[in-house]
């Protein structure tokens, strides 16, 4: 029953995206490469989040060999903000693998692209489709909901022969953004805009009116947790540290700070931190507090600045730990929660002053 159904289906979502789709910067390319990293930035993340970065990333290293040739540094700097910073490690691994077993350019066949560190299916079937035209699914959570509800599978095994049954050989990379694009923008998880969908008439959810609404994501799962930052300042300068590897936020610069235990107190907590640098800190003053999630973390962050006479010597224990200047903080690639605090720190500096 499906073959007669599946070209009327092609044909109405294509002629809707034509006249609904998003002019979006990836779109304007067919660069391989660029395409893989905006696929790479747009997986768990937004794309008004994406834009600006996908831009500064592309201006920055405009080609695999620029990326291979960056440090993991300077990379980890223009993805800061954007999260799960495994990404960014592995688009590094994955050019050095580009350059040196395809020649330097992104390899149009699904079995090397899998072989590339961070590329999965999603990934690869998006790149093979946008960027080579080639009849390959690509099945983000929007998609997965969409065919779910239109087919009304309920079976992961059934989606995936449905999605790979679906996708056109005439403009596969478009076929896929629309589905992308529907679920973004029409069949939304709590809210579908079903009269507006050019699906409805073939969607059985819709047909048999038992279109679920998920509900708003993962709501339940959050832990809330309180992180301190503490910003030591000795004269000018302020002190970093740089997050261990692997771990969460790995590799990026931090005030020191940590998740307060339930037996413990925010004092104690930043003590905690600090203790590796053997010098006693007192006075401790809360200049102010932020709010950041991470994945499943709701957080919570009380600010201290802590002042350390010019005249007293900490040595520092080890390389992660470094006195920056306030001007030096641009360099770093630092965590999203440190770029926060450090604009807290400044407003109240400017209000004290
Ligand atoms: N989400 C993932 N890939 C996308 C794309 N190419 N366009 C819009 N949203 C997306």
């Amino acid at each position: 029953m499906f073959a007669t159904k599946l070209t009327p289906i092609r044909r109405n979502l294509l002629a809707w995206y034509e006249k609904n789709k998003r002019d979006l910067p990836w779109r304007m390319t067919s660069d391989p490469y660029a395409i893989w990293i905006s696929e790479t930035m747009l997986q768990q993340t937004q794309v008004k989040t994406v834009i600006p970065y996908y831009e500064k990333f592309l201006k920055t290293f405009p080609t695999v060999a620029a990326l291979n040739q960056a440090p993991l540094r300077q990379v980890l700097r223009l993805w800061s903000g954007l999260g799960y910073y495994r990404r960014a490690e592995n688009l590094k691994m994955a050019a050095r693998v580009i350059m040196h077993e395809h020649g330097g350019t992104i390899p149009p066949d699904y079995g090397k692209l899998r072989a590339l560190p961070g590329v999965g299916e999603y990934t690869a079937g998006a790149v093979l489709s946008i960027a080579f035209q080639k009849t390959y699914p690509a099945v983000d959570s929007n998609v997965r909901r969409v065919l779910d509800r239109v087919f009304n599978l309920g079976d992961a095994a059934k989606l995936r022969i449905m999605a790979q049954r679906l996708v056109p050989r005439w403009q596969p990379g478009n076929f896929n953004q629309s589905l992308m694009e529907l679920g973004a923008s029409i069949c939304l998880p709590s809210e579908p805009r079903c009269l507006l969908c050019p699906l409805a008439r073939h969607c059985l959810s819709h047909r048999e009116n038992s279109t679920k609404k998920t509900a708003a994501r993962r709501k339940l799962n959050f832990k809330s947790v309180t992180w301190p930052l503490a910003i030591v300042r000795r004269g000018e300068k302020i002190l970093l540290r740089r997050r261990p590897t692997p771990g969460l936020l790995a590799g990026l610069w931090e005030f020191p700070g940590g998740e307060k235990t339930a037996r413990d107190s925010v004092v104690a907590t930043t003590r905690r931190q600090l203790e590796e640098l053997g010098a006693t800190l007192r006075s401790q003053r809360r200049v102010g507090e932020i709010r950041h999630n991470i994945t499943y973390r709701r957080i919570r962050s009380p600010i201290f600045l802590i002042e350390v006479p010019a005249d007293e010597s900490i040595d520092l224990p080890a390389s992660r730990w470094r006195w920056v200047t306030p001007a030096a903080l641009q360099r770093y690639p630092l965590s999203s929660m440190t770029v926060k605090a450090a604009k807290v720190l400044a407003s109240y500096e400017k209000s004290s002053s």
